[in-house]
């Protein structure tokens, strides 16, 4: 073992002299891993001695860096408008989720917008992905593919070929002979994302490297990748489920939080250019425990439904059971409930669900989740062509939110007719469109159903 090299967390990167279970920064068990020190001669440029810098200032006029259109608008929404050049993109996911075929098919219609575009796979042989191809229907794309593990090999390719896109699939499957540690190690996912990012930089081309997501919801080796490149793309949904949502979590470029919905279907990922329609579709006539949800997703409102079961427990300890939102924030409704509008819910088994694959993170579901939760436990449908939202706090009172707008417009657009949210919040004026505002969420329950 080399004398000089260091211990490292996978989990928060923190460094050690020695090796441990556990780490003393964050806590995380057995995410500590050698990392072999860098090679003494880096590869291409040797200079020992650096170069001044060349200092400028703020006030210069700056264009808006140069963007591509994908030609697949959702796609590019999540970018913030198109693909910027010379900039380094991470799509995460969950194996198996789509980030191949996605990114196949956002390949294909690159090169057909013009671009040299180039997709290497550490996973899959050529033959493979032109079956896959042929499935999605792109066996005529101009893509240019190769099967490759090594970095040394894929950066002198190019370097010296210079497309303006390249795909790497994955991230985690690459390979650096200047680091001296096994493919997927910590130290090896962030020796080939410097690279290929420090390629993207100098040479103006587009880099976007897949990255696999571990079960805790990071990417393997994680944290690194995540801050060295500009943007930061999830790619999310439930596998049973034929719906996937692109989440910008970060992005230099544009706003975070944008989302970009697509369909799995047997011909690969097609656009849903009206999420709210899509998820809506699955809902059949109004029933107990079902609220519709006005939600706003990055600059998009979104529609979605909230599904609650109430149901009393044979065992001694209740479940809390949730699908698509934060069951922190469960309890605490719940405990709003209870402590503040005196319905209890002890005893019984509460089960949440956002339909659809959808994962709503925003404190403005609350009153929708509270309203699925009264509606289930009283057994009665809220009325029909109703959407809900509005944050609750500790107090139990209502508090307004962002958008209110938005979401009202994009209520009336759907074909609902009444809206019940939080007071304040400048709704505007939407015509045809009947708004009840309140202030706490005892009243809430005292309109809605006239019990407390
Ligand atoms: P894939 O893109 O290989 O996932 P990842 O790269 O994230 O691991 O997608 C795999 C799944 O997608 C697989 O279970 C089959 C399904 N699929 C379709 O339903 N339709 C299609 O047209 C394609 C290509 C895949
Ligand atoms: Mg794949």
């Amino acid at each position: 073992m080399a004398k000089n090299s260091t211990f490292v967390c996978a989990s928060c990167g923190a460094s050690f002299s020695k090796w441990s279970g556990r780490c003393e920064a964050c806590g995380e068990w057995n995410s500590i891993h050698e990392e072999a020190p860098l090679s003494p001669t880096p590869t291409g440029l040797g200079a020992a001695k650096g170069r001044r810098l060349a200092l400028t200032t703020l006030d210069r006029q700056e264009a808006p860096p140069p963007r591509n259109s994908s030609g697949i608008a959702e796609f590019d929404r999540v970018l913030g408008g198109g693909l910027v050049e010379a900039s380094a993109i991470l799509v995460g996911g969950d194996p198996g989720i789509g980030k191949s075929t996605l990114l196949l098919q956002a390949a294909a219609s690159f090169a057909r917008s013009g671009l040299k575009t180039y997709y290497i796979s550490g996973e899959e042989a050529a033959a493979q992905i032109r079956m896959r191809a042929t499935r999605l229907g792109l066996q005529d794309s101009a893509v240019q593919l190769a099967s490759e593990t090594s970095l040394r090999d894929i950066l002198t390719t190019l370097d010296a070929d210079r497309p303006d896109l390249v795909i790497i699939d994955s991230i985690q499957t690459m390979w650096s002979d200047r680091v001296d540690s096994a493919p997927g190690s910590v130290s090896q996912v962030r020796a080939a994302a410097h690279e290929l990012t420090a390629f993207a930089k100098r040479s103006g081309c587009a880099v976007i490297l897949v990255g696999h997501v571990t079960k805790e919801g990071q990417i393997a080796g994680p944290r690194v990748v995540e801050h060295m490149v500009d943007t930061v793309l999830y790619f999310e949904g439930e596998r049973g489920h034929q719906f996937r949502i692109l989440r910008a979590v970060k992005n230099r470029f544009g706003p975070a939080d944008e989302i970009g919905v697509f369909e799995m279907t047997g011909a690969g990922l097609s656009e849903v250019g009206n999420p709210s329609a899509l998820f809506l579709g699955e809902r059949g006539k109004p029933s107990p425990g079902s609220v519709v949800f006005a939600g706003i997703e990055g600059t998009r409102p979104v529609l979605v439904e909230v599904q609650a079961l109430v149901s009393p427990t044979p065992h001694s300890q209740a479940r809390r059971s949730v699908v698509g939102w934060d069951g922190g924030r469960l309890a605490m409704i719940l405990a709003v409930l209870e402590s503040r509008c005196g319905i209890p819910f002890a005893g019984l088994d509460v089960y949440l669900n956002v339909a659809g694959g959808m994962k709503i993170s925003e404190p403005a579901a609350d009153l929708a989740v509270a309203a699925a939760l009264l509606s289930a436990r009283e057994d009665a449908a809220l009325p029909p062509e109703t959407v809900v939202f509005g944050e609750i706090s500790l107090s139990g009172a209502l508090r307004p939110v962002s958008q209110t707008e938005n979401r009202l417009k994009e209520a009336r657009k759907l074909g609902f007719s009444c809206a019940i949210a939080p007071e304040g919040g400048k709704p505007g004026r939407v015509a045809d469109l009947k708004l009840t505002q309140m202030g706490d969420l005892t009243g809430f329950v005292g309109e809605t159903f006239g019990a407390g």
